[in-house]
């Protein structure tokens, strides 16, 4: 039990230790919001892992990192002011065009991170939580692809 719970805390630590060279240059509103992108990131891998057997699921370990995603959902919004497109950033000028479906995706994000958080509380096992796990990575691809600059 001690060693699993040090090598959850570790791989925890290693997945949210962000490179400081990542944000280089970021500042303001942009910088807040490729932290919280990378910090929605870094909790995706822990459940991830625990999906693909990487690492001893844990249902306290999974429910914290499931609803700090939720979390991180309420001030999406927020950290999208019009036009904040300064570089490094990737967000293309397209969410502002069409706001809406913006939002939409946002709205879309949140009720899946809330599905995932309340099913990561109760599940005793990762597949409990596998079905909502993926439906939330398809509305990162989604919101990606269309308003997103590709590497
Ligand atoms: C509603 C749209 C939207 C959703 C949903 C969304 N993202 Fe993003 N994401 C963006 C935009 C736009 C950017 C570019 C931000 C910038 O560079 O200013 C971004 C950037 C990122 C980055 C790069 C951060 C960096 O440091 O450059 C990562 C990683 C990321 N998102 C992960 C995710 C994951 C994982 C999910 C789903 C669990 C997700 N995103 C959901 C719009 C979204």
């Amino acid at each position: 039990m001690k060693t699993s719970t040090y090598a959850f805390v570790a791989a925890i630590a290693a997945a949210t230790t962000a490179s400081p060279l990542a944000h280089e240059g970021a500042t303001g509103v942009v910088r807040e919001r490729m932290l919280m992108m990378k910090d929605i990131s870094s909790q995706m891998k822990i459940l991830g892992q625990m999906i693909k057997g990487e690492v001893e699921f844990e249902t306290n370990i999974a429910s914290s990192a499931a609803r700090r995603i939720a979390d991180h959902g309420q001030e999406m919004l927020v950290l999208f002011p019009e036009g904040s497109v300064d570089e490094p950033s990737k967000a293309l000028t397209a969410i502002w065009q069409d706001w809406d479906q913006f939002e939409r995706l946002v709205d879309d994000f949140n009720t899946k991170a809330n599905e995932l958080s309340a099913a990561s509380q109760t599940a005793s096992a990762p597949s409990e939580m596998t079905a909502q796990f993926r439906a939330l990575t398809q509305t990162c691809s989604t919101c990606h692809q269309d308003f997103r600059k590709p590497d």
